[in-house]
C-alpha cells in the first residue's frame, strides 16, 4: 500500500526549509550507500549529524506526530531521524531495496525498516525526471508530489529515482519501524480507522455504532501491535 499524505509541510514551511537547503553543504551520497547500492546511487546528501539537517529533521518529526493520516497509516514505533538528499542534472538512484535493519544514529537502538518515506521539497515544475518509481503487487507506481507532500511505502518494495534531466530535486527521506509489522494488518487498520473517522464526522463521536467500531479498531490493535 502506498499512502500519499498531502501538506505535511505548509508552503511557508517548505519555503523556510529551502532557505536552509539551497545554501547547505551537500556531499556525495555514494559514501553512505551499502556496497551494492553504491553502484546505482548518484546523488548528494546532507551530513545528518550537523545543522541544518538536525533541526529540519526534528521539525518534520514534530509535525508528523500531529498528522492523523501519518499516525494511522504508519502506527510508528521507532523513526529514523530524517535525512535529506538532492539530485542535480543526470543524478539518479537505480533500482534497490532499502536495508532491513538500521542503527539509529547516536543510540544503540536498532530499527527494522517496515516503511520508507519520501517528503518532497521541490515542486514538480522545478525539475524534469526524478520520479520515484515503486514496484507494487499491482505493477510499478510512479510518484512525483508537490513540495510539502509525502509518500509512505513498504520498505520491502524495489524502488528507484529516475534521472533528473533538468533542475534540482530536493527531498527528505527516512524509515520507520511500525508497531504492526505485517503490511496487510497495517492496511486493514488504516482503512478501518479512516472509515471510523469519517463516520464519526457524519454521525457524531457518541453514535453507538461509531463507539462500537472504534472499540473493534482498538481491539485489533491490541491483537496485532507489538510496541518495542
Ligand atoms: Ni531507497
Amino acid at each position: 500500500m502506498l499512502v500519499s499524505i498531502p501538506q505535511v509541510l505548509s508552503p511557508d514551511e517548505v519555503g523556510q526549509f529551502r532557505t536552509y537547503l539551497d545554501k547547505a553543504d551537500w556531499q556525495d551520497g555514494t559514501s553512505t550507500a551499502g556496497s551494492i547500492a553504491r553502484h546505482v546511487k548518484k546523488n548528494q546528501q546532507l551530513d545528518d549529524t550537523k545543522e541544518p539537517a538536525m533541526s529540519l529533521g526534528n521539525h518534520i518529526l514534530r509535525v508528523l506526530s500531529q498528522n492523523p493520516i501519518f499516525v494511522s497509516a504508519a502506527l510508528p514505533d521507532k523513526i529514523y531521524p530524517p535525512k535529506f538528499n538532492c539530485y542535480c542534472e543526470a543524478q539518479t538512484y537505480g533500482a534497490h531495496i532499502d536495508g532491513s535493519l538500521m542503527q539509529i544514529p547516536g543510540t544503540k537502538q536498532t530499527l527494522r525498516t517496515d516503511l520508507s518515506a519520501t517528503l518532497f521539497l521541490s515542486d514538480p515544475d522545478e525539475y524534469d525526471g526524478g520520479e520515484l518509481s515503486i514496484e507494487t503487487q499491482y505493477g510499478t507506481q510512479t510518484v512525483k508530489l508537490p513540495a510539502g507532500d509525502m509518500v509512505l511505502y513498504p520498505s520491502t518494495s524495489l524502488h528507484q529515482v529516475s534521472p533528473v534531466t533538468r533542475g534540482v530535486r530536493m527531498a527528505s527521506f527516512f524509515w520507520l519501524q511500525s508497531m504492526v509489522k505485517d503490511a496487510q494488518q497495517r492496511q486493514i487498520l488504516f482503512e478501518l480507522d479512516r472509515s471510523v473517522q469519517q463516520l464519526a464526522a457524519e454521525l457524531g463521536e457518541a453514535h453507538q455504532e461509531v463507539v462500537n467500531l472504534s472499540g473493534t479498531y482498538h481491539n485489533l490493535i491490541r491483537q496485532w501491535a507489538t510496541p518495542s
